[in-house]
């Protein structure tokens, strides 16, 4: 049976032309010339001044945090709802993840939930673009501001989203990208910090390459840091996607709005929002099904899966998961998030990968359709 996959790439000979040059050509003097030509195009597009390339955006949060000043003892307030890769990093530098509320619209960080958890000992914010969808930007960054706070912009899955004409990832003190298989634009495993902080950025370039000034070699490492670089090819790989970034959003767009159109009759399922002034690149096309419906989640994904359709559970909240069980903020957030747990108990993710078709499209809506009767 034909198998209609979650997620996965767009790769036309472009790319495959762009790394086959780069394997034969970025050694010797063409060293690190991907690299720059991804970063520069990257900065550009965005609209910010400073973009470095990382093998994954994983390191991206953990530099973020690093180069803020982020350390023991310390509190960064993260959604509840997000992958863990969002969260996991506070935790590498020996902070506190402190888990706040979504918005059930967005599904992003909640304005006023993330102000309800601000503590004397909060040093950063970290919102997450979810699924492509942008959060209240504007009143995100006015909590922030208020509280003199800095905001990391998780946009690893949002390249191409907006927010009054402005890119995701280019609000908060860094905004960060992944490029790993799955996502919208990809370079295998790869991710991206950005930035308008020079001084951040070089604190960045630093503690990305063990702790050398750029350009050093005299192997006099000024502290001990981390080896966080993408390699040429990745480089070129996410450069030719750069190159056809609108052809791959607008694909997702596409796909989103043949979901729309086949499911708008579904008036018990809600998708995602994309609010007035922003525009969402809908990295996973999701539903939550109204609560007065019955639907064991489990066994709808496993009859969708009988019938040749992969989908994904909606993220758990983090406070939720086996791997924050004993921390003290995830249990006042299992009682506090509502919204995180509601969303996150009646939604999943629709097959999204780029290679859909409308045909692959309309027989997901029909046989979910029929399934949810
Ligand atoms: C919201 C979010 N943040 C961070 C990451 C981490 O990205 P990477 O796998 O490139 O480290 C992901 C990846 O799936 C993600 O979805």
């Amino acid at each position: 049976m034909k198998r209609i996959p979650i997620a996965g790439p767009w790769i036309s000979q472009k790319e495959i032309d762009t790394v086959t040059d780069a394997v034969a050509t970025s050694w010797y003097e063409g060293a690190g010339k991907y690299e720059q030509l991804f970063e520069r195009s990257f900065a550009e597009y965005l609209g910010v001044s400073h973009a470095v390339s990382l093998p994954h955006c994983t390191s991206a949060i953990h530099l973020s945090l690093l180069a803020l000043g982020v350390g023991y003892g310390d509190e960064v307030i993260v959604p509840d709802i997000t992958w863990i890769a969002s969260a996991a990093p506070i935790s590498y530098v020996g902070a506190q993840p402190v888990f706040a509320d979504i918005d059930p619209v967005t599904w992003c960080l909640h304005p006023a939930a993330l102000e309800s958890c601000i503590s004397d000992k909060t040093k950063a914010i970290i919102a997450v673009d979810l699924y492509g969808g942008m959060p209240d930007m504007d009143s995100i960054l006015a909590v922030a501001q208020r509280h003199g706070l800095p905001v990391i912009e998780d946009a690893a899955e949002a390249i191409g989203s907006e927010y009054k004409d402005r890119k995701a990832g280019s609000f908060g003190k860094t905004g960060v990208f992944s490029f790993h298989g799955s996502k919208t634009l990809t370079a295998g495993e790869g991710g991206l910090l950005a930035t308008n902080d020079t001084e951040l950025y070089n604190r960045v370039l630093f503690l990305r390459d063990h702790g050398r000034i750029p350009g050093d070699v005299s192997f006099n490492n000024a502290e001990v840091a981390y080896k966080y670089k993408m390699s040429s090819l990745q480089a070129a790989l996410g450069y030719a996607q750069l190159n056809r970034v609108e052809e791959l959003v607008n694909k997702k767009r596409q796909i989103f709005n043949w979901y729309r159109q086949g499911l708008e009759d579904a008036t018990y399922l809600q998708l995602n929002a994309e609010p007035e002034g922003t525009k969402n690149s809908y990295w996973m096309s999701s539903v939550i099904v109204d609560e007065q419906r019955e639907w064991p989640k489990l066994k709808l994904m496993k009859a969708l899966a009988q019938k040749g359709i992969d989908s994904r559970p909606f993220f758990n909240p983090l406070s939720s998961i086996p791997a924050y069980s004993d921390f003290k903020q995830a249990a006042i957030a299992r009682e506090r998030n509502l919204n995180a747990y509601r969303v996150s108990r009646q939604a999943i993710n629709l097959p999204s990968a780029l290679i859909l078709s409308q045909e692959d499209v309309a027989y997901v809506c029909e046989v979910l359709l029929d399934l949810l009767g």
